[in-house]
């Protein structure tokens, strides 16, 4: 029997819509290195899990020849489909059909799958490929635009919001992703910029290069704005896979557990040789996460931007945890300003998320210098202050050496809610290091002993048996226990079940005034 021409015409209307900008635009998108909007849902999402919305959707512009052509899906893919058999929302642009460029159309279809993934209280992943605001539709991509940026702010807190960005993404598109809560970015293929090199070079007479200017590894590294430098999409792809393994899909469920494999009670013995005998050598922190945690399962966020802080997901028997940890194999540990705001980053959104946390410290203080008293240390400081003091999750503390002044408050302190802080028998609790300390309080001795040099080093000795230790803070209660390190692991796996129904609650607000 003949089929019905009505469903041969779907059929080629389908055909259309799958085929993108047509073969020679798809050819260059491959030549540029770079896969098309369907391929990267197909590697993105589980197999055939993908249902598409609006594929039918077209523009209305008329200005600039516009009327001519409608291509089907105005330049973006949009849908749903599983990860993991989990529900996500998904919109990707697709570069072969107008450059990628947004227009009203293609604006409504990406809000259409942020209200979906709202109301469902889903993730949404937005994979981005495009030439910016379609210029031929003037203000109403501009509104299309403010249209997404509202969603990404109401959505925000309460589902994940992942963006990849998979080609340019240029002048006020970047607001969406930087309003999302992780920014994954491609080497090579990847430019996140508010102005591009033309207009660098125009207005500033400097002469830069779009890698240069805004890069994956520049963006991964010094700007800060891209959580996850990948080489190449599929690794990209396959890592928002294992990003989303870790999160919950809104802020009323907890993360999903995973049956572990690694043993609760498991002890690892390397652990009580990890930290030097000498206080200022360096080792690696996250060979102690490694250890303590499920095996296999850290998973390191902002790798490559502000090394002297390291953050992560992690699992502990099965559940997912926030790793905070300061890096004395980087600027000693010391906090700066970038620290700071990739640490209250991180807390802030596994408070949001019912992620629980948990801090190692090692912490010689927030880092001196007039470049970051100018550049804010003070406030960004506090900014990481203000995340700890306000989460509410379960938060543990370890801390494996150093842990003076501020920073030792700043790192998840009792007295700010940790609810279990462990200290090792190598800490260092105090306002200052010994050397600074003894400079300051006995000067004066100093300066009046035969041999100064030996009453400094007799005064550091005495100092530091008497407050570089965890005993007096263990006495006031400020540390819950002093743990030998290989007992890290159960420690905070038993403190973790102890915590699981915990109820904490901030003072009614609006909102709060975080200091920005
Ligand atoms: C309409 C666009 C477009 C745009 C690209 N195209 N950008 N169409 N509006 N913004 C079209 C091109 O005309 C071309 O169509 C096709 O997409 C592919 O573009 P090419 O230039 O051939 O590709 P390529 O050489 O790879 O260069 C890509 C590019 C470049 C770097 C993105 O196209 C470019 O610079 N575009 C303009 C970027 C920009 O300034 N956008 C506005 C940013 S401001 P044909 O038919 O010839 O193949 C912004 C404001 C947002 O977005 C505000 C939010 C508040």
């Amino acid at each position: 029997m003949a089929v019905d021409p009505r469903i041969l015409q779907l059929r080629r209307l389908k055909e259309e819509a799958a085929a993108g900008g047509g073969p020679d635009r798809v050819a260059r998108q491959h030549e540029a290195g770079k896969r098309t909007a369907r391929e990267r849902l197909a590697l993105l999402l589980d197999p055939d899990s993908f249902q598409e919305i609006d594929a039918l959707v077209t523009h209305r512009a008329t200005a600039f020849g516009m009327d001519k052509s409608h291509p089907l899906g105005d330049g973006v893919v949009t849908g749903y489909g599983t990860i993991d058999g989990r529900l996500v929302y998904v919109y990707a642009q697709d570069f072969t059909i107008m450059g990628g460029s947004l227009g009203e159309a293609h604006a409504a279809k990406i809000q259409k799958v942020q209200d979906l993934a709202l109301r469902d209280g889903a993730p949404v992943i937005g994979l981005n490929d495009s030439g910016g605001a379609r210029i031929q539709e003037g203000v109403a991509a501009l509104d299309g635009y403010a249209g997404i940026f509202l969603r990404n702010v109401l959505s925000s807190g309460v589902i994940p919001q992942i963006s990849a960005i998979m080609g340019p993404c240029a002048g006020g598109a970047v607001y969406s992703p930087a309003l999302t809560d992780f920014v994954f970015m491609v080497e090579g293929t990847s430019r996140m910029f508010i102005t591009g090199p033309d207009v660098v070079r125009a207005v500033m007479h400097e002469d830069v290069t779009p890698e240069a200017l805004g890069g994956a590894r520049v963006h991964g590294t010094t700007s800060g704005v891209a959580h996850f430098v990948e080489p190449d999409e599929e690794r990209c792809l396959a890592d928002i896979r294992r990003l989303l393994g870790y999160l919950p899909p809104n802020n009323m469920e907890d993360p999903p557990r995973v049956t572990p494999t690694d043993p609760p009670g498991r002890m690892d013995a390397e652990l009580d040789r990890i930290v030097p005998a000498e206080p200022n050598r360096p080792y690696d922190i996250r060979e102690v996460i490694r250890r303590v945690v499920d095996k296999g399962s850290f998973f390191e966020v902002h790798e490559g931007f502000a090394q002297n802080i390291v953050v992560g997901f992690a699992r502990l028997n099965g559940r997912v945890v926030g790793i905070v940890a300061n890096q004395p194999a980087v600027l000693a540990g010391a906090i700066d300003i970038n620290a700071s705001v990739k640490g209250a980053r991180f807390v802030r959104f596994c408070d949001c998320f019912n992620i629980p946390l948990v801090t190692f410290v090692d912490v010689p203080g927030f880092l001196p210098g007039v470049a970051q008293e100018h550049g804010g240390i003070i406030r960004h400081g506090a900014q990481l202050l203000y995340a700890y003091c306000e989460a509410t999750v379960p938060k543990l503390t370890v801390i494996t050496r150093k842990a003076y002044g501020g920073a030792y408050i700043v790192m998840n302190a009792k007295t700010i809610r940790g609810d279990i802080n462990y200290a090792w028998p190598s800490a260092e609790i105090a306002v200052m290091g010994p050397d600074g300390a003894v400079n300051i309080i006995f000067r004066k001795e100093i300066e009046a002993a035969a041999d100064p040099e030996a009453e400094r080093a007799r005064l550091i000795q005495e100092y530091r048996e008497r407050f570089a230790n965890p005993y007096v803070a263990a006495s006031r209660g400020v540390i819950d226990d002093v743990i030998e390190p290989h007992e890290t692991r159960p420690k905070l796996i038993s403190a973790l079940e102890m915590l699981q129904n915990k109820r904490d609650t901030n003072p009614h607000k609006k909102h709060a005034n975080m200091p920005l």
